[in-house]
C-alpha cells in the first residue's frame, strides 16, 4: 500500500556522510585502517563516499546490499578503533572468506556515525549480522535482488545501491527500486561500467600468459552479470521509469588499472601473515602501513584524475535517479 505523499523540502546541493565535516585526507584514512591490506578498495570506497557526500541521505533510507555495513557506517561519518578492520573476522578457508562471522564480531567504535539508516538488505547471512553489530541499521532484512523487494510501495526517500550489477533481473530489480521510492525520493546508484574489462593487463595476455592473469583475478567480472556500458545504464534506467536527475564520473580509468593490479592475489597471504602476529605487533605494521599508503594514494584520491591521454569512459558512475511520473 503507497505511503501517504507528504511534501518535502529538499536541501539541494546539500551534503551526508564524514566528507562534509572532515577532510579528504581523514576520510581516505579511515577506509585505509578498515580495508588496510586491500588498499585500492580503500581508494575506491573514498571516491564513492567523496561523490556520495554531495547529495543529503533523506529518511527513510534503505541501502540495498548493505554488506557489512562497513562502507555506509564510515561514510557517515563512524570511526572505529584503529585495531579493527575488516580482516578480523575471515575464514580463509571458504570461498568467499568474507563470508564469515565470528561470535566475538564486536568492531570497536570510537564515534558513531552521524544519522542512521532505516533499513538496510542483504543476500547473506553473515553481511547482515556483522552488518547488526554496528547499530546503524534500524532493521536488515536477508534479501535476494532477484526478487521482489519486500516493502510497499513509496516507502523511501532515499534508495541507495552500489552493487546493481551483480543482479541478474536488472529490469526487474530497477523497477522495484523505482515502486519503493516516494514520489518525491531519490534513488542512488553507484554502477561499475563494462568499461573496466578493458582497464586490465588482459590484453597483454601473449606477454604474461593466462596464468598470471587469472593469479590477478580474471575471474571477477563473472561475479557482475550486467555490467554495461553508460547508454544501457541509461536506458535501462528509462525503462524502469527512473529519470536522470543528476550523474557524476568518480572512477576513472586510471584508478580501475591500480585496482587491477592491487594487492588482491596476495590478499589471503597478508591476511594469514597478520592475523598470526600478536595484536601489539599487528597494530604497529598497521599504523605505519596506514601512513605510509595515506601518502602514496593522496595523489590518486581524486574522483577526476586521468594519467591516460585523451577521454575515457568512466569506470564507475554515480547516478541520482527520481521516479518519472506517468502519463
Ligand atoms: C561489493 S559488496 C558491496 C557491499 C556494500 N554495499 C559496501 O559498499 O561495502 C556487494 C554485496 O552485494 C551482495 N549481493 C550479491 N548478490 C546479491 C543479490 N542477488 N541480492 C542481494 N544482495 C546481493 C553481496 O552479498 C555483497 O554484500
Amino acid at each position: 500500500m503507497p505511503a501517504p505523499m507528504t511534501p518535502i523540502v529538499e536541501r539541494e546541493p546539500s551534503q551526508s556522510g564524514a566528507s562534509q565535516r572532515i577532510s579528504k585526507a581523514v576520510l581516505l584514512r579511515r577506509f585505509l585502517s578498515a580495508y588496510w591490506l586491500r588498499p585500492e578498495n580503500a581508494l575506491w570506497m573514498t571516491l564513492r563516499s567523496l561523490t556520495l557526500s554531495k547529495i543529503r541521505l533523506a529518511r527513510p533510507s534503505v541501502d540495498i546490499s548493505c554488506g557489512d555495513g562497513v562502507f555506509s557506517f564510515l561514510h557517515l561519518g563512524g570511526v572505529f578503533d584503529p585495531g579493527f578492520d575488516v580482516f578480523t573476522s575471515v575464514a580463509l578457508t571458504a570461498g568467499d572468506m568474507f563470508d564469515h562471522v565470528s561470535d566475538d564480531y564486536r568492531p570497536p567504535v570510537e564515534t558513531a556515525p552521524g544519522d542512521r539508516i532505516d533499513v538496510g538488505t542483504d543476500f547473506k547471512a553473515s553481511m547482515l549480522q556483522k552488518a547488526e553489530r554496528l547499530r546503524l541499521y534500524d532493521r536488515l532484512v536477508q534479501h535476494d535482488n532477484n526478487l521482489p523487494l519486500p516493502f510497499d510501495d513509496a516507502t523511501f526517500r532515499t534508495v541507495y545501491c552500489n552493487a546493481p550489477y551483480w543482479v541478474q533481473n536488472i529490469d526487474g530489480f530497477l523497477a522495484e527500486l523505482r515502486r519503493i521510492t516516494h514520489p518525491q525520493g531519490k534513488v542512488i546508484l553507484q554502477v561499475k561500467l563494462s568499461s573496466m574489462k578493458d582497464y586490465t593487463l588482459g590484453r597483454f595476455e601473449a606477454v604474461l600468459g593466462r596464468k598470471v592473469l587469472d593469479l590477478i583475478g580474471g575471474a571477477r567480472f563473472d561475479c557482475w552479470p550486467t555490467l554495461a556500458d553508460r547508454s544501457t545504464w541509461e536506458s535501462r534506467f528509462a525503462r524502469a521509469g527512473l529519470g536522470v536527475h543528476s550523474s557524476a564520473p568518480f572512477v576513472t580509468r586510471t584508478h580501475a588499472h591500480l585496482w587491477d593490479v592491487g594487492l588482491r592475489p596476495i590478499a589471503p597471504l597478508l591476511i594469514r601473515m597478520a592475523n598470526s602476529l600478536t595484536p601489539q605487533t599487528r597494530g604497529s605494521i598497521k599504523a605505519d602501513w596506514v601512513d605510509l599508503f595515506a601518502d602514496l594514494l593522496a595523489p590518486l584520491c581524486d574522483p577526476h584524475l586521468e594519467v591516460f591521454p585523451g577521454r575515457h569512459e568512466p569506470a564507475e558512475i554515480h547516478y541520482v535517479l527520481t521516479p518519472l511520473t506517468c502519463g
